[in-house]
């Protein structure tokens, strides 16, 4: 599912959020562990303004696994807990309740000075389209909860789903935008398939992919390619890519559209292994998140 976003949807989708917020104590942030940055809310603090956040790295079996721990110690500098899961096969899901309760810790001891009783952490799950928010719902909750919430004109009351005796779950996701800002942006959410090629050039998806690649892991490159020396320019680059494949035009060119969805689908198929795309170092000192 892709949602093509336009102020106005954008500001349903805040108003929305807004709404649910008052209902939680937390709210588990998930972004794409390939992607944290290119795959969160660019106004996510200013939307949940003090409502404490759970980092959620899911997909964290597709991330290069160094990159992601990286990514945690990143957050922690900044006083937030980040914690990598992978929603499909259930795992780091034990993790989201003592890192939920160690964020509340000073929330619950004053509610206990106050003589109010113990009671389930309400959390709810926020999110870009695609990064795995009702695959978590439905792991949390063990069970499948119809995704009535991405359809739009479709209203109901919340639920609550009990995850254990300590959490409950409001059953629909928080929905927000992907930060569109700059095409780099563009292109990693193309790579990781949470936007569909469709929005963008699928040559210049392939050659930022190629560039990347290129320039982090050379060897997987030419081994999956079969390229025994890699050339400096990008254009020769995809035309050995296209002479290797076999991909040639009846007019005894090198085919580069086929090349480029070949880049395309190899990188979204982990042909080249684990890859992420963001990384701590990308980000200026000053920019916080
Ligand atoms: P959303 O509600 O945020 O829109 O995302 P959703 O749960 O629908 O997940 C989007 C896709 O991401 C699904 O794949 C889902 O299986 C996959 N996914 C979710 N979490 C993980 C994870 O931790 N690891 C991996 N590898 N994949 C994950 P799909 O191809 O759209 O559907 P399907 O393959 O499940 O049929």
């Amino acid at each position: 599912m892709t949602i093509q976003w336009f102020p106005g949807h954008m500001a349903k989708a805040r108003r929305e959020v807004t709404e649910k917020l008052k209902l939680v104590d937390i709210i588990f942030e998930l972004v794409d562990a390939r992607i944290p940055v290119s795959s969160s809310n660019p106004m996510l603090k200013e939307i949940i303004q003090q409502k404490p956040r759970l980092i959620l790295l899911n997909k964290a079996d597709m991330a290069d696994r160094h990159v992601t721990e990286e990514w945690i110690a990143h957050y922690a500098k900044q006083g937030l807990i980040a914690l990598a899961v992978n929603s499909q096969a259930g795992k780091g899901m034990n993790q989201i309740m003592k890192a939920s309760e160690e964020i509340l810790k000073d929330k619950r001891l004053r509610d206990k000075a106050k003589g109010l009783r113990p009671r389930a952490i309400k959390a709810m799950i926020i999110g870009i389209p695609n990064v795995g928010k009702s695959t978590l719902i439905n792991r949390l909750a063990k069970r499948n909860i119809a995704k009535t919430g991405n359809m739009p004109g479709v209203t109901r009351s919340q639920q609550w789903i009990k995850v254990g005796k300590e959490l409950e779950l409001l059953d629909t996701p928080g929905i927000l935008w992907p930060k569109f800002e700059d095409p780099v942006t563009g292109y990693k959410l193309a790579l990781t398939g949470a936007i569909k090629d469709t929005l963008l050039n699928m040559q210049d998806i392939a050659e930022f992919g190629l560039e990347f690649l290129h320039s982090r892991y050379p060897g997987r490159l030419m081994e999956q390619y079969q390229i025994a020396e890699l050339p400096t320019d990008l254009l020769t680059l995809f035309k050995e890519i296209a002479i290797s494949m076999g991909y040639i035009t009846n007019e005894n060119e090198p085919d580069y559209e086929k090349t480029a969805e070949k880049i395309v689908r190899d990188i979204r198929m982990q042909k080249f292994g684990n890859l992420s795309f963001d990384e701590p170092d990308d980000e200026p000192e000053s920019v916080e998140i």
